[in-house]
């Protein structure tokens, strides 16, 4: 590579000497782009996980792993988990910019309008199975929408977009609510308009026909917190699939559905509800922390302790910090003696000073206390990726928009390299 101050990286094959102009973004970050190396020397490149692949340019999140510094739009995540609501936030992801008070008003009052689903979408509800993952629902109901809203399925439309952006954002606490009344077969608690996002959810949620309900403060602030710092990620494996399914030019439903699925796997915001049922195991097996960092550690067996580690985080997790404050001061202030907090902090400290966990940086990430937060709030382990989904999705549609808005927006289609059979002829079957 030349000297730091030119643009440009040169690359020998064979007696070729091609030059990759080198792009800077605006946190000084550099890439080689290598668009045009197919066509100049036949070669692809081969990045296993994409783990050192940039596959956009994008203005939506800046996150750097080796200082821990994650900014939405140019916010610190810090100011905004202590300055905004998730609203507010998704405002700012989705437009690229904060909202004064009359554009927040506005959007608050687009989204009450949009939070009830169509009646015919209920009936869905009545073929799930009752033990139904909500992931599984949430995905469908959210892939269904496409049926309902032909209107607005038009990706090239400004308006048509907007108009499932709203539809999306408003309905999916009610989608994912009505899941969980499925799961405990209670009545659905249609929403409230004059509630906030997070109110709102709670209550269909929680409350019952038969009583009173009223919203705990400290759970929706708890609640708008971890759906702020769950808002966006840059090119994660959800948010990449959103953009390549969308680069298809499928709808946006189509594309958060998908996003929605892959978010699914334990790999991902699935690692939530994996890291409280592990930390929940371990309590049941006599709290022997030790036992478990062994395992984790073992090159014979693939246990990994779920809600650690990060592809991109290298020192630690801001959202975990801010995370684990949030689940300290609730608990406390609750009185609430979680037995697998104990075990969480007992592991966090074993893990952080072990070799193996040092050697290969691997922090406790967002999940790991997400958990605990939720089960204070009441939230069943099930729905845990459901309220990863929630947040995440201002993240996702700004993401696709932006895709779409791009000059340069093509279809994804990655090359490979082909290691199968070369050409061969078919034996007959009475042969084979
Ligand atoms: N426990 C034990 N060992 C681990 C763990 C873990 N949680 N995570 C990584 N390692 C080891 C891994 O075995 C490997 O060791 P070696 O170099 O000896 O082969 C090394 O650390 C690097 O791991 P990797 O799998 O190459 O790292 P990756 O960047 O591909 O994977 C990860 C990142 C998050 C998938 C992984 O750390 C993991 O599986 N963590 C547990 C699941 C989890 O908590 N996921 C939530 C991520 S945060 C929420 C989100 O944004 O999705």
């Amino acid at each position: 590579m030349n000297q730091a101050d030119v643009d440009v990286a040169k690359l020998i094959v064979g007696d070729q000497e091609i030059e990759l102009p080198i792009i800077e973004g605006t946190e000084q970050e550099r890439s080689l782009d290598i668009g045009k190396l197919r066509a100049t020397t036949g070669l692809v490149t081969l990045d296993d996980g994409y783990v050192n692949t940039g596959s956009t340019r994008s203005a939506v999140t800046f996150l750097d792993g080796e200082r821990g510094v994650l900014r939405y739009r140019g916010y610190g995540i810090e100011e905004l988990a202590s300055q905004c609501d998730f609203v507010e936030v998704a405002y700012l992801l989705i437009h690229g910019e904060l909202p004064s008070s009359e554009e927040l008003q506005n959007f608050r009052m687009k989204l009450r309008r949009h939070t009830m689903l169509h009646e015919d979408m209920r009936l869905f509800y009545d073929g799930f199975p009752r033990d139904a993952h909500p992931m599984a629902i949430l995905s469908s109901v959210v892939g269904a929408l496409s049926t309902f809203y032909q209107d607005s399925l038009d990706p090239h439309d400004s308006g048509q977009v907007y108009e499932s952006i709203v539809r999306l954002v408003a309905k999916l606490p009610t989608i994912a609510a009505f899941a969980h009344k499925k799961s405990v077969g209670q009545p659905f608690v249609y929403p409230r308009n004059n509630l906030t996002y997070c109110e709102n959810f709670l209550r269909m949620m929680f409350s019952v026909p038969s009583e009173e309900y009223e919203c705990d403060p400290d759970f929706v602030e708890a609640l708008n917190l971890l759906l702020i710092v769950h808002a966006d990620h840059e090119q994660n494996c959800s948010t990449s699939t959103v953009r390549m399914v969308g680069s298809s030019n499928a709808n946006l439903f189509a594309s958060i559905a998908a996003g929605i699925s892959a978010l699914w796997g334990p790999l991902h915001g699935g690692a939530n509800e994996a890291c409280v049922a592990m930390l929940e195991q371990i309590r049941q097996d006599g709290g022997n922390v030790q036992k478990y960092v062994k395992m984790a550690k073992d090159k014979n067996s693939d246990y990994r302790l779920m809600g650690f580690g990060h592809r991109v985080y290298k020192n630690f997790d801001p959202r975990a910090t801010i995370i684990k404050a949030s689940c300290d001061k609730l608990l406390k202030k609750r009185g609430i003696n979680d037995p697998i907090f104990e075990i969480a902090q007992q592991l966090e400290e074993v893990a952080l000073n072990d070799e193996y966990f040092v050697e290969r940086k691997l922090y406790p990430n967002v999940d790991f206390y997400s958990g605990i937060i939720y089960r204070a709030i009441g939230i069943p382990v099930q729905m845990f990726t459901v309220l990863f989904a929630i947040g995440r999705l201002p993240g996702w549609i700004s993401h696709w928009r932006e895709m779409h808005a791009s000059a340069t927006k093509r279809i994804c289609r990655p090359r490979q390299v082909y290691t199968g059979d070369n050409q061969r002829a078919i034996t007959p079957i009475d042969q084979r």
